[in-house]
Order: structure tokens, then C-alpha cells, then sequence
């Protein structure tokens, strides 16, 4: 795999950072995951305005310009051949002394990659997959996407150990997201209720084309908070992200939502939302 280092495509085992690189010792850095489908990049000009938001409230230096990341990524799945998958990108503050403050010139690094992946034609998107709902306990500024992950890997740690597929995370009885991607509910008179933006959630960029889908087709949508109760009730479940698209969720802390298939509401979302990828 030929992988993308601050400046120079090279083969993946002579790709280096610094040890001393912020991204490394403070999590000082953001991402952003893009899917690509028959080569091309999906809805990624939202994942490139979400980067530089992430970069501002962190007062970060842009490595590149939004036009010469994008070149860059055409560029790797070209060298890569990739099909269908997803890319990478990660910007840090760069290699500096450490220190709590950030450097008074940091040199941001910034590093892409390519990474295989049946995007649409997931088996998983049949069956759906199961949740169980744990404590959130990640920091306050969720909005902002950088590379401070380990509360999510132990959320999906978690769920692995409880023979679930991922984790749903809750704050003060409701849900606010799922361990990388936004959690939904769908009640029994069919209204879509997912939590609303804030600094409690990342603001998914799948979210948003999916609500604008959802509501260009007439559904009812309610931005809110809803407990953990309101999802076993639920008639159906669902998540989003760049990489599971529109993915069904069939149970929920052991109880099954709706038949135990990805529900109707779900299944056409996704189909809406391939439809307009591709
Ligand atoms: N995760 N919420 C969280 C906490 C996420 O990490 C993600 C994305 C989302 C969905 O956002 P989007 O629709 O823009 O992908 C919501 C990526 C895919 C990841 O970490 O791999």
C-alpha cells in the first residue's frame, strides 16, 4: 500500500512521524474518514469543512489547503486502485519538545491512507448488528473529531466482551452516539428521533445527508434527547457513519427491536442514501 507522509506518497513501511510528534504523546490531532466507492469519494467536501472546524477550535495550522488534501486523496486511490473502501486523514500539531502548550511554530503534520472495504455491499447491512448501551464517558468537546479514541475502544471493548457488535453510549439516561458513528431510534408511529448537535456529539456528515434525505421523503424527524427505555421500546434502531452508510441496529442490551431485521425506515434510507452516492 503506497500511504501519504507530510509531503511524499511511499510504500507503507518507509512512512515516518516523529516520536516526538504532538499527535503521538497528547492526541493532539484531528481525522477524517471518507468512504470511496467505484473510486470516487463520497460527500467529502462536508468531511473537508468538519476538518478545518476541528482544526479552528483547536487554533491548529492547516498542513494544506482543503483543494490539495483532495488532491492528494484522488492521488492515493489512484496509486492504491482502490474501488471501493475508505481514506484516512489525520493532521497533528507536529513534532515539538514536550510540552502542554503548543509550540510557538508547530509544524502539523499530516498523513493519509487508503483501506479496503465492502462499503455497500456489507453482509452486516442484512442482518444488522447489536448494541449494548454503556456509560459515556469521553470528554466534553465530542464535536471537535480528533484522535483521542480510547474511550470509544473501551466502550467497543466492552461490547465485544458482551458478545455485542458495538457500544451505544449514554450520558445522564440518554443516548447521545454510538462508539464512531450517530445513534438512532424510530418510534412505533414511525417518527426518526436521533439526539441533537452540540458539543455532546460529533456531527456526522452521514447524519445530515441522511436527515435531508429523510425529510425530503416526508418522514418525521425529531432532534432530542431519548433514554435508554425509549430504545427498547423502539420499533426500529439504526446508526450512521461514512463507512456503515446506514446500518440497522436489531438489539439493544440483549432485547430485540422490531422483528430482528434491519427495519423498513432503515433499509430505504440506505437505499436512498447509496442511490444518491453513486
Ligand atoms: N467515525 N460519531 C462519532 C463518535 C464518530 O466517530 C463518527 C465517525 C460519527 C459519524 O460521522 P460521519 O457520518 O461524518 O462519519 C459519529 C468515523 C467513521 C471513524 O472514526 O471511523
Amino acid at each position: 500500500r503506497i500511504v501519504y507522509v507530510n509531503g511524499e506518497f511511499v510504500p507503507e513501511e518507509d512512512a515516518k512521524v516523529s516520536v516526538f510528534d504532538r499527535g503521538f504523546m497528547f492526541a493532539d490531532g484531528v481525522y477524517e474518514v471518507s468512504s470511496v466507492i467505484r473510486g470516487k469519494l463520497i460527500d467529502n467536501e462536508g468531511h473537508m469543512v468538519r476538518l478545518q472546524r476541528s482544526m479552528n477550535e483547536l487554533d491548529m495550522p492547516a498542513p494544506a489547503t482543503n483543494e490539495e488534501i483532495e488532491a492528494i486523496q484522488k492521488q492515493l486511490i489512484e496509486n492504491n486502485d482502490l474501488d471501493e473502501g475508505l481514506i484516512y486523514l489525520q493532521v497533528t500539531r507536529g513534532p515539538a519538545d514536550r510540552d502542554f502548550a503548543y509550540p510557538k511554530e508547530p509544524k502539523p503534520s499530516l498523513v493519509l491512507f487508503t483501506q479496503k472495504k465492502n462499503v455497500i455491499d456489507n453482509p452486516i447491512a442484512e442482518t444488522g448488528i447489536s448494541v449494548i448501551t454503556v456509560e459515556d464517558i469521553r470528554w466534553a468537546r465530542r464535536d471537535i473529531k480528533t484522535v483521542g479514541l480510547l474511550a470509544p475502544c473501551m466502550a467497543k471493548m466492552q461490547a465485544k466482551a458482551a458478545g455485542a457488535d458495538d457500544a451505544w453510549l449514554v450520558e445522564d439516561g440518554s443516548v447521545t452516539e454510538g462508539s464512531s458513528n450517530n445513534a438512532y431510534i424510530v418510534t412505533k408511529d414511525g417518527t426518526i428521533v436521533t439526539r441533537y448537535v452540540g458539543n455532546q456529539i460529533l456531527n456526522g456528515i452521514t447524519r445530515r445527508a441522511v436527515l435531508a434525505l429523510a425529510k425530503e421523503h416526508d418522514y418525521n424527524i425529531e432532534e432530542r434527547l431519548f433514554s435508554v427505555e425509549e430504545c427498547y421500546e423502539a420499533a426500529e434502531a439504526f446508526v450512521t457513519s461514512a463507512t456503515m452508510f446506514v446500518q440497522g441496529v436489531v438489539k439493544i442490551d440483549g432485547k430485540q427491536i422490531g422483528d430482528g431485521k434491519p427495519g423498513p425506515v432503515a433499509k430505504k434510507l440506505r437505499e436512498y442514501y447509496v442511490e444518491m452516492a453513486l
